[in-house]
C-alpha cells in the first residue's frame, strides 16, 4: 500500500514523525528513508524516535554511520551516504542489529537494498516544485497488513 502526506514545515514533519513513531511501538526491522540531501529524512527520524517514547537528541550519523537510541540501544539510526561497501558495514557489526530486537531507521539505504534486505516500511521525501521552499511530499510504502494499515490511518 501507498500513502502520501504533504508537510509544509519542519515542525509538521516532526509531528508526522511522532505519529509514525507511535505506530511503530514494538516493531522490529528496517525502515528505508530516501530523498535528496536536505529533504528532511533526519528531521522525520527525530520525530519517529520521540514518538517511540525515547528522549534523546537525534543528530545525523553521517560520519559515525550509526547511532543507537533507547535504554537497550533498540533503535538504530543509520546514514549510509558515505558508505562505500556493505562489507564496511559488516565490519562495524551492523548485522547484529538485523534481529527481532532492533528497529533500524536508515537514510541512504542503497547498499542495503542491493544486498536484498527488505524493509518493513519505506518513507520517501521530496521537495515539491512550484510550492514553498518548505513543502515536502512524503510517501509511505508498506506491505498490506496491520502495520501498513496503522500507518495509512495517520493524518497530519
Ligand atoms: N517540511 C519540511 N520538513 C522537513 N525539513 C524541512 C522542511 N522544510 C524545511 N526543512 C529544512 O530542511 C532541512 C532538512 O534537513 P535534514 O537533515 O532532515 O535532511 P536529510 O534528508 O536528513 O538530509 P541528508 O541526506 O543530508 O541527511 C532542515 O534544515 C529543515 O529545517
Ligand atoms: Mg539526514
Amino acid at each position: 500500500m501507498k500513502k502520501y502526506w504533504t508537510s509544509t514545515s519542519p515542525e509538521q514533519t516532526l509531528t508526522l514523525g511522532r505519529k509514525i513513531g507511535q505506530g511503530l511501538a514494538g516493531e522490529a526491522g528496517l525502515i528505508y528513508l530516501t530523498g535528496d540531501l536536505g529533504a528532511g529524512k533526519t528531521k522525520l527520524t527525530q520525530g519517529i524516535v520521540e514518538g517511540l517514547g525515547i528522549e534523546a537528541e537525534v543528530t545525523s550519523p553521517t560520519f559515525a554511520l550509526i547511532h543507537e537510541y533507547g535504554p537497550e540501544g533498540e533503535v538504530i539510526h543509520a546514514d549510509l551516504y558515505r558508505l562505500e561497501s556493505y562489507e564496511e558495514l559488516q565490519e562495524i557489526g551492523f548485522e547484529e542489529y538485523l534481529d527481532e530486537d532492533h528497529l533500524i531507521l536508515c537514510e541512504w539505504p542503497d547498499l542495503l537494498e542491493e544486498e536484498g534486505l527488505e524493509p518493513i516500511l519505506r518513507l520517501d521525501l521530496r521537495r515539491v516544485d512550484g510550492e514553498s521552499e518548505q513543502a515536502r511530499r512524503i510517501a509511505l510504502t508498506a506491505d498490506d497488513g496491520a502495520l501498513g494499515e496503522r500507518m495509512a490511518a495517520i493524518e497530519i
